[in-house]
This record gives structure tokens, sequence and C-alpha cells, in this order.
């Protein structure tokens, strides 16, 4: 048994839903994207259900290659993260925030602020889904003509978390003490400088921030290469991961808690969450059907750039024969490598034709799909949780609202009855809800605050 033997939830919002096709359904509002009120109603909704989190993604750039593909998909006119979460901060109580940024193009002062000021308005719910950036498209937002490579990519995130780190920590908790009476705000005793000077940044500091109510929001990450497996396990406290066969997921999970644990982590410190995607239908007809409608909704020129994308654009989909059977290795990728490995696994053991896998990635990107009835969803769920290939989910419904509805309404019952999924919040904070410890400020022996 675990400490905790009830999974962990999260909501990965996303505009109309995960699906490719989702804008098209007749339930999606299609302007959804940027429609405050759209996200209030899905947070609403994953809040009711006591989800301990929803989670928004972030690819700062057009990541379609043309215009015929960029002109059907449905995902380029969203919010930027933390804007969107700060704003969901005030119409929430209880559910934790995780915003994705990028280490690659951000710079570490900008983004300790903006992250601690996610978790001071929201007090104590932010948390930061670190990324290092993956696609072509965005370098040339940012000054780069090509991807930095892989491995430097990683070598930054390690330094560039460091500083965020020391950042948060430039002031010990409780040290403003805003004392009218003698005129002194702040306790400078408790105020340090970073002074950093490394291979990538320089950054003095101090923050013009208070410490995080949690200390540092909750630190995410979702590396699956060797470097970053090797990062996620230095640092995640939630790790996300694509995992659609469970003898993997269940390879995935032990290597990481075994490396966190080799660098003194607690196994119960470390929480990995695949993702799922769920269609969920009152019988496995009505699922399918669901699932059905959705690829109608999507163009294959569409879903082939999609794929192209997501296996790294190292082969050109647009002059393959479809119906050929998709070769054991592709030319290993620049990009986002882990996940290339995952579909090439994936359609090596179904035999899958280049058509089933194009179709495969336009459904799930890779993700676990399970189409069926709330029992079997629940089932596919518990079995990935008790065979220690999860400590609990990132749900990515298909479409949203009604994808979120769904599985608010039936499977997160199941997943009730069988004892696998709260009823309420536990605690105040993300960290709290999570049963993740607040660390102590590099600078202070013991924990001035109170706080676990
Ligand atoms: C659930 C999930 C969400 C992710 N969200 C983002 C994202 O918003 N932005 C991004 O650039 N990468 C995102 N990634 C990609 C990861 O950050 C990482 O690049 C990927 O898992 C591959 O890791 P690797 O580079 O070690 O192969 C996500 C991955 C997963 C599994």
């Amino acid at each position: 048994m675990r400490s905790n033997d009830e999974m962990k939830l999260g909501l990965y919002l996303v505009q109309t839903g995960y699906h490719e096709g989702a804008w098209r359904d007749p339930s999606a509002p299609p302007n959804g994207g940027i429609d405050i009120d759209h996200y209030v109603h899905l947070a609403a909704l994953a809040e009711g259900a006591a989800f301990h989190f929803v989670f928004f993604a972030d690819t700062p750039s057009v990541v379609e290659r043309d215009n015929a593909s960029i002109a059907r998909a449905g995902r380029n006119d969203g919010f930027e993260p933390i804007t969107l979460l700060s704003a969901l901060s005030s119409r929430t109580q209880n559910i934790g925030l995780v915003a994705t940024a990028t280490t690659t193009y951000q710079q570490p002062y900008h983004l300790a602020r903006m992250l601690a000021s996610l978790d001071h308005l929201s007090r104590g719910r932010a948390a930061w889904n670190i990324v290092t950036s993956g696609f072509k498209s965005e370098a040339p937002n940012f000054g780069y003509k090509e991807l930095p490579d892989h491995d430097t990519r990683y070598a930054r995130a390690r330094e560039f978390v460091e500083v965020v780190k020391g950042l948060w920590d430039s002031w010990e908790d409780g040290a403003f003490i805003r004392d009218k009476q003698s005129g002194i705000f702040a306790d400078t005793s408790k105020l340090h400088l970073l002074n950093h000077r490394g291979d990538y940044l320089s950054v003095r500091g101090p923050l013009n921030t208070a410490r995080p109510p949690q200390g540092y929001p909750v630190l995410v990450q979702a590396g699956a290469s060797e470097a970053g497996i090797a990062f996620a396990s230095e640092l995640g406290e939630v790790v996300f991961t694509a995992e659609p066969s469970l003898e993997n997921g269940k390879r995935y999970y032990a290597t990481l808690k075994d490396k966190a644990r080799a660098l003194g982590r607690e196994d119960d410190q470390v929480l990995v969450m695949p993702g799922i995607v769920p269609i969920v239908g009152r019988t496995k007809q009505e699922a399918l059907e669901k699932l059905q409608r959705l690829q109608s909704y999507t163009h294959i020129d569409l879903q082939i750039e999609t794929a192209d994308r997501w296996l790294g654009f190292v082969t050109d989909l647009h002059s393959i024969n479809l119906d050929s059977l998709v070769p054991a290795a592709l030319p290993q990728t620049n990009l986002i490598q882990s996940r290339q490995k995952v579909l090439l696994d994936l359609a090596a053991r179904q035999k899958f034709t280049w058509r089933q896998l194009i179709r495969f990635i336009s459904d799930s990107k890779g993700h676990l799909i399970v189409v069926g009835t709330p029992d079997e969803i629940a089932n596919a769920m518990v079995d990935t949780f008790d065979e220690r290939a999860a400590d609990g989910f990132n749900v990515l419904p298909a479409t949203v609202p009604g994808g979120l509805r769904d599985f608010v309404e039936l499977v997160v019952p199941e997943l009730r009855r069988r004892g696998k999924f709260r009823s309420r919040y536990s605690g105040r904070t993300l960290r709290e809800n999570l049963g993740l410890k607040r660390p102590i400020n590099r600078f202070t022996q013991t924990d001035v605050s109170g706080r676990p």
C-alpha cells in the first residue's frame, strides 16, 4: 500500500478538448479558447469533483507549418497560461493551478516573479510545469534560428530552475514585518542576494516579491528521454508522462522512483501522473460512436501534420503509402525524443499501418485512450494505479465541457465506489492537497512559517 492509496487527478484544460476534431463537435463552444467563462465553467466542474489541479499546457508559437493545416487547427486562438490561471485564481477556491512555462526562452527573474505572484494570488495553489520546448516553431519567436539541441536545453533548464528557486528564497518567511511603529517594513537580516553567474544565466537578485505561500510553487516536469528522466527525478514533484502501454508505464514509474530515491528523495514526494483520454459512453457502442464522430471532424491533412510533429519531423508523411506498415525505427529527432519512441513502440506492438498510427496520434497524441463505459474506464485507471504505473492521472477529455462532464458525472463516482478517489479537499494549498512538503528556505535552518 502507498501511504495514501487514493489517486490524484488533474484536468488538462484545453480550448475545446484534447481531440483535434473537438472544436467542430456540436457541444463545443468554438470560441472556447478565448472565453474566460468557458474556462471558469471547466474549472468549476473539476473543482466540484475535488480534482487536485487544472493544468494549462503551452507552446509559444503556431506549430502547424502550412496555411492548409493552420486553417483547420482549432488551437491557435488561445490564452497564455499564467495570465489565464491568474484570472482563474480569483474564480476558484481550492483547485491547484498548473502553468506551463519554458526554460529555453524565458528569463528566470520574470518567471520567478510571475509564478510567485500566482502563488500569492491563489493563496498557495500554483504549480509550474517546467518545459524545455520541443517544437521547431518556437525558436524563431525568440531570436533563435534553430531549436537549441536537446542536451543544451536540459542543461539550461537545470540551471534555470536553480536560479528560480534561489530567487524565491530571496526573502525568508516572515521577512516582511511591516512595523508601523518603528517604520521598519522589511527585516533585511532575512534578505539574501542570489548573485548567480553560471553557464547560461546571470542573475543578481533579490526578488521583489515575498516568498511564495507554498515556499516554491509545486514543480511539475515531464521529461521522458534519458536526459529528461534524470531531470524529472531530480526535481519533479509531479511528473507527467504519455504512456499507452501498462508494461512500459510500470517501467517508467519504477525507473523514475528508483532514480529519485537514489538522490535521497522520498517516494511520495514524486508523483507520477500519466495522461488518459477517456471517451465515455453509457454503452461501449455509444463511446465508439463518439470517437468516430470526432475522427470524422478531423481532416486527413491535419492528422498527418499532427503526426509528423509528434514523430519529430523526421519523415515526410505526405509522400508515404499510408497503408504500409510503420517501420521499427525512424531517424532520431532533436525535438521531443521520447514521444517518438512511445509511438513507434506502440505501432510495433499493434502492427499499425501509417494510417492507423496517424489516427491514433490525432486521437490521443500518444496518451492512453480508453473508449468505453464508466466501469471500463474506471477499471483501466485502477489497474494502472494498482500496478504501480501511476500515482494519479492527468485527465485529457476529448471534448469540453461535454467529455469532462461525462467523466465527472459517470467515471468519478465509479472511482469513489472503488475507494480510489476523494470527495473533498483535504488541505488548503496545492502542496497540502498533494501531500507534498513545503520546501524550507535554503537560508533558514528551520521553517519559521509554522507550515508543514
Ligand atoms: C502531459 C504532458 C504535457 C506536456 N505539456 C507540454 C507543454 O505544455 N509544452 C511543452 O513544450 N512541452 C510539453 N510537454 C512535453 C514535455 O515537456 C517533454 O518535452 C516531453 O515529455 C519529452 O521529454 P523529452 O524531451 O525528455 O523527450 C508535455 C508532456 C506531457 C506528457
